[in-house]
C-alpha cells in the first residue's frame, strides 16, 4: 500500500520567544536589555518535522495545542512549510506553550512553559496515523509527560505495524534520566541524543561506555556532538563524522533537530549509514547559519543555496 506520510511526528509544539544579544544574565530584581526579539516555531518535534519537509519529505504531526494565538501561530507555521496538521488537537482546557530563549552566542539558557503538550497520551495517536506512515519519530521525551509511561508500548506498536522508528530524547529538565532503554530501544531503530544525553541516560563517563551499556539491545545509536560533529554505532562498528566548519555561527538552536531531519529524510531515502551521517551533519551546520530552528530551511532552494555558498556542497 502507498503510504500517505513518510513520516509521523509525535511530539510536543510551543512557541520560541528568542531574545537575542542580551547584555548579561538577568538576576532577581534587576532587569537587562536584548536588543532583538523573535517569535517563532518552537520545540524540537515541530522543527525536526519542519525542516524534514522542506527536505521533500511527507510528514504529519500529532501533538496538542491550546485554542489561542500561540496556537494559530503554529498551525500557520506547520503549514506553510507543507506539514500535515490534521492529527493536532486542539484543547479549550489548555493554553499552547512558550518557550523564552535568552540567547549568548552559541549557548543559551531557556525557560519552558509546557502547557497543552503535558497532555498528550498515546490514545491520541491512532491506528490509522500508524498505518498511513513509513516511519515514526519522537522527541523531547521528557516534556512529554503524558506519553513517557507508554512509550515502549508506542514504539512496540509502530514496528508491529511495520514502521520504522527514531527517537531523539533530548535533555531531561528534571535531571533524572528516568528511561528504561533496555525495554525501549530494542524497538527504536535509530536512536539519536547528544552526547551529553547519552553519558546522562546511561550514567556513563563518556561516548564509549555509553556505547558500551547499550550494544547489546540497541540497533542504530547516533550522537550528535555540536562543532564537533557526530557519530553512528551499529553492530560493534563506530563511524565519526566531522562537522561542517561554519565561521558565522548566527546561533545553534535546533541544529540537533535540522541534523536528525537531513539524516532521516535519507534514511528514508533508502542512503547508508555514512551518507545520513554526512546529510545530517550538513543540515546541522545549515541550521547555524540563521537565527532559530527553521530559518534556514524556509524553502529547498534556500536549503541548497545556503549547502553550496557556506559549505561548498551541492545536492
Ligand atoms: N557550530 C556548528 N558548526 C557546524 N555544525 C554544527 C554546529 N553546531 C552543530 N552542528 C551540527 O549539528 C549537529 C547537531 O548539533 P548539536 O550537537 O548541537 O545537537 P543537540 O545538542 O542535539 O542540539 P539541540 O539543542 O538542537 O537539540 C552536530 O552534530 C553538527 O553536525
Ligand atoms: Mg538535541
Amino acid at each position: 500500500m502507498k503510504k500517505l506520510y513518510d513520516v509521523v511526528v509525535i511530539g510536543e509544539l510551543n512557541v520560541d520567544l528568542i531574545l537575542n544579544q542580551v547584555d548579561k544574565f538577568p538576576s532577581i530584581g534587576k532587569e537587562v536589555l536584548a536588543s532583538h526579539m523573535t517569535l517563532t516555531l518552537g520545540s524540537s518535534s515541530a522543527i525536526f518535522a519542519s525542516n524534514l519537509s522542506t527536505l521533500g519529505s511527507k510528514v504529519t504531526f500529532v501533538g496538542n495545542l491550546g485554542h489561542d494565538n500561540f496556537g494559530d501561530h503554529i498551525i500557520a507555521s506547520l503549514k506553510s512549510r507543507g506539514v500535515d496538521t490534521e492529527n493536532i488537537n486542539r484543547s479549550v482546557k489548555q493554553n499552547t506553550g512558550a518557550t523564552i530563549v535568552l540567547n549568548f552566542d552559541e549557548d543559551r539558557a531557556m525557560v519552558t512553559y509546557p502547557g497543552a503538550m503535558k497532555y498528550l497520551s498515546i490514545q491520541d495517536v491512532s491506528d490509522e496515523v500508524l498505518k498511513h506512515s513509513r516511519h515514526l519519530h519522537l522527541s523531547s521525551i521528557f516534556l512529554q509527560t503524558g506519553i513517557i509511561q507508554d512509550v515502549v508500548q508506542l514504539y512496540k506498536k509502530a514496528k508491529e505495524v511495520g514502521l520504522t522508528t527514531s527517537l531523539d530524547p533530548q535533555w531531561d529538565p528534571a535531571e533524572k534520566w528516568n528511561l528504561n532503554l533496555k525495554e525501549l530501544l530494542p524497538y527504536v531503530d535509530i536512536f539519536m541524543p547528544n552526547l551529553t544525553e547519552l553519558t546522562s541516560l546511561t550514567n556513563a563517563v563518556d561516548l564509549k561506555s555509553a556505547i558500551d551499556k547499550l550494544k547489546s539491545f540497541a540497533n542504530k545509536i547516533v550522537v550528535k556532538n555540536g562543532s564537533n560533529g557526530a557519530y553512528l554505532w551499529e553492530n560493534n562498528e563506530l563511524i565519526h563524522q566531522t562537522s561542517f566548519l561554519n565561521k558565522e555561527v548566527v546561533d545553534s538552536i535546533g541544529a540537533g533537530d535540522s541534523f536528525d531531519s537531513g539524516f532521516i529524510h535519507q534514511f528514508l531515502n533508502g542512503k547508508s549509514n555514512k551518507e545520513c551521517l554526512e546529510f545530517g551533519a550538513l543540515t546541522g551546520a545549515i541550521n547555524t547559519t540563521r537565527s532559530g530552528g527553521t530559518n534556514a530551511f524556509e524553502n529547498l532552494s534556500l536549503v541548497k543555496m545556503i549547502a553550496k555558498s557556506s559549505f561548498n556542497y551541492t545536492f
